[in-house]
C-alpha cells in the first residue's frame, strides 16, 4: 500500500534527540469534539495492553477515553467493534507475539465487517513496526503512539467515520498532559505516574526512543491525584517511572524524588511503592526517607543488569558492579527488613564466560528475593545494536537457565525464612479456584494465598504463614 502524506511516521532518530527546554504541562488539550462524543454507542472495545506499568496505566488512560466515548469494555476479542493491542517494544519476543496475534485476529472482520483494528503503545513508536503494519498488515485501521493518547477521540472517529486508515504518531515527546481520563483496573491499588520518559540511553535499551525525554510532572498534580484516589478508598499507590530517582531534576524540584516520597509518605495512605529505581541517582536521601516511614513499603526493585563492570560499561549503566554492592549493602543495613529484586540481561555482545559468571556471583552475594531475567535482544536504532550480537543463541540460553538456577534458589530461600512469621496483607481477593482461599501481597510484596473468612478486597490482615514456595506462600488469616 503507498504511504499517506496525511500520516505521521515514527522517527526513532529523532525522537533520540533532547531539547533543553522544559515540558511545558498542558491541563486542557484534551477535549472530545461534539461530533465525536457518541461514537461508541453501542459499541464495544477489547483492549489489551503488554509490556511494563507505565504501559499499564497507558492502558487505563485510553480505556477512560473510550468510556467517555461510550464504548463499553468487553473481555474477548471476537466480542469486540474496536481492538486495541497497547504494546511492549522492549525485546524483539514480545514484538513477534504481538504482530503474530495481529495476524491471527484478522479473520474476525469477516462476521463483523465494521471491526476496527488499533495498535498503539511502544511498538508504535518504531519505523520498521509501522512500515510492516502498512505493507503486511492491511486490516489494521489506526496506529499511535505514546505521546498523543490524548488525540485519540480524533483519530478513531478518522478511521470509523471517515473510513479513513489513520496512522500517527509523534517522534517529539511534547507536553505533560494532565486531566485525561482514567479507568482503573485496580479497585484499591493504584498506578501513578510521577515523571514520564527517559534520558539514560542504556545502550541496549529502545525506551528512551519511545517514551521520549524525562518530563516530570509538578508535585501539586501528583499529590491531588493521591488525595484522590485516598478519597475514593485507594489503600496502595505505585509511583511511576521509568528512573524515580531522576524525578524532578527537569524542574529544578529541590530534593527531587525524596521530596516527593516524603510529601506522598505524609499523606498516610497505608501503602506506597515506587518503580523503578535506577542504582546510579539513588541518594541517601531518598534511602533516608524509605527507611523512615512504615507506609513506604521496603521492598526495592533495583535492575543490575550485570555483575562485570566492563559489560556495565558498555551497556551504559554509569555504575560498577562495585558501586551497586555499596548502594545494595547501605539499602539493606538502613531498611529494615526489605525484600529486593532486579533485572538481568544476558548474552549482551562480547559477553565472555568469566563475565557470566561475575554476574552469578553478585547474585550469590545479594541474595535477590526476585529476579527477572532476559536474553540479550538487539532493537534497532540503539547503540548496542549496531555492535555484532555474537553470542550464539545455544549459550544464551544456557546462561539463562544457569542464573535461572540460581535466581530460583534465592527465590525459594528467601520466602523459606518466612514460615512461622505473620506479615500483613493487602487482600486482592478470593482466588479464582476457590473462593475461601483470598490472595493478596505482603509489605515485601510476596504473594500470598491464605484461608479466610469475612474478608473484603483492600482490607489489611495478618496472616500466618504455613507454607512456603518459590513465587508464592500459603498461610492462614490470624483472628483479631
Ligand atoms: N527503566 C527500567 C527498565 C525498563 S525495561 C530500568 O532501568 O530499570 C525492563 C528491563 O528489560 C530492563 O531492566 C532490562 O533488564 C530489560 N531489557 C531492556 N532492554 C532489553 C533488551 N534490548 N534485551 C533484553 N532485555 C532488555
Ligand atoms: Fe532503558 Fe536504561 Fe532508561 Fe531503564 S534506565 S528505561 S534500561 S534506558
Ligand atoms: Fe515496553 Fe514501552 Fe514499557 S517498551 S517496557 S511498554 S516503556
Amino acid at each position: 500500500m503507498k504511504k499517506d502524506q496525511h500520516w505521521s511516521m515514527p522517527d526513532l532518530k529523532e525522537a533520540q534527540k533532547r531539547s533543553k527546554q522544559q515540558a511545558a504541562i498542558e491541563k486542557s488539550l484534551f477535549n472530545i469534539p461534539p461530533e465525536v462524543k457518541n461514537i461508541g454507542v453501542g459499541r464495544k472495545y477489547y483492549l489489551r495492553t503488554y509490556g511494563c506499568q507505565a504501559n499499564e496505566r497507558d492502558g487505563e488512560t485510553i480505556a477512560g477515553i473510550l468510556e467517555q466515548l461510550s464504548f463499553e469494555p468487553v473481555n474477548t476479542p471476537e466480542e469486540a467493534d474496536l481492538i486495541l493491542m497497547n504494546t511492549c517494544a522492549i525485546r524483539k519476543n514480545a514484538e513477534d507475539k504481538v504482530l503474530g496475534e495481529l495476524g491471527s485476529l484478522k479473520r474476525l472482520r469477516r462476521k463483523n465487517p465494521d471491526l476496527i483494528y488499533g495498535l498503539c503503545g511502544c511498538m508504535a513508536q518504531e519505523e520498521d513496526v509501522v512500515n510492516t503494519i502498512i505493507e503486511k498488515y492491511d486490516h489494521v485501521d489506526l496506529v499511535f503512539g505514546t505521546h498523543n493518547i490524548h488525540r485519540l477521540p480524533i483519530l478513531l472517529y478518522q478511521a470509523m467515520m471517515a473510513k479513513e486508515r489513520t496512522i500517527e504518531v509523534f517522534s517529539k515527546e511534547g507536553e505533560v498532559i494532565e486531566n485525561l481520563p482514567v479507568k482503573r483496573f485496580g479497585t484499591h491499588k493504584a498506578w501513578v505516574n510521577i515523571m514520564y520518559g527517559c534520558d539514560k540511553f542504556c545502550t541496549y535499551c529502545i525506551v528512551p526512543y519511545t517514551r521520549g525525554k524525562e518530563r516530570s510532572r509538578l508535585p501539586e498534580d501528583i499529590m491531588d491525584e493521591i488525595h484522590t484516589l485516598i478519597a475514593e478508598g485507594y489503600k496502595e499507590v505505585t509511583l511511576l517511572g521509568q528512573n524515580v530517582n531522576s524525578y524532578g531534576k527537569d524542574l529544578h524540584i529541590e530534593g527531587g524524588f525524596a521530596y516527593l516520597l516524603e510529601e506522598v509518605a505524609k499523606t498516610g495512605i497505608e501503602r506506597i511503592r515506587f518503580m523503578t529505581s535506577h542504582p546510579w541517582d539513588f541518594s541517601d536521601e531518598m534511602i533516608d526517607v524509605i527507611a523512615k516511614y512504615d507506609n513506604i513499603m521496603p521492598f526495592i526493585h533495583l535492575p543490575v543488569q550485570s555483575g562485570n563492570s566492563e559489560i556495565l560499561k558498555i551497556m551504559g549503566r554509569r555504575y560498577t558492579a562495585e558501586e551497586y554492592m555499596t548502594l545494595f549493602n547501605k539499602l539493606k543495613a538502613k531498611v529494615k527488613n526489605a525484600a529486593f529484586s532486579t533485572d538481568i540481561i544476558v548474552g549482551f555482545p562480547n559477553e565472555t564466560d568469566e563475565q557470566f559468571q561475575d554476574t552469578l556471583k553478585l547474585v550469590d552475594e545479594c541474595q535477590f528475593d526476585n529476579a527477572f531475567t532476559f536474553i540479550y535482544s538487539p532493537r534497532v536504532g540503539t547503540p548496542a545494536a549496531k555492535m555484532e550480537d555474537n553470542i550464539p543463541m545455544e549459550v544464551k540460553e544456557a546462561r539463562l537457565q544457569e542464573l535461572m538456577k540460581h535466581t530460583d534458589h534465592w527465590s525459594h530461600i528467601k520466602n523459606e525464612a518466612y514460615k512461622g512469621k505473620i506479615v500483613k496483607v493487602l487482600v486482592d481477593g478470593p482466588s479464582k479456584k476457590n473462593p475461601n482461599v483470598f490472595s493478596g501481597h505482603s509489605e515485601t510484596n510476596k504473594l500470598i494465598n491464605f484461608k479466610g473468612e469475612n474478608i473484603q478486597c483492600g482490607d489489611i490482615v495478618d496472616v500466618l504463614i504455613t507454607e512456603t514456595k518459590s513465587w508464592s506462600m500459603d498461610g492462614e488469616l490470624v483472628k483479631q
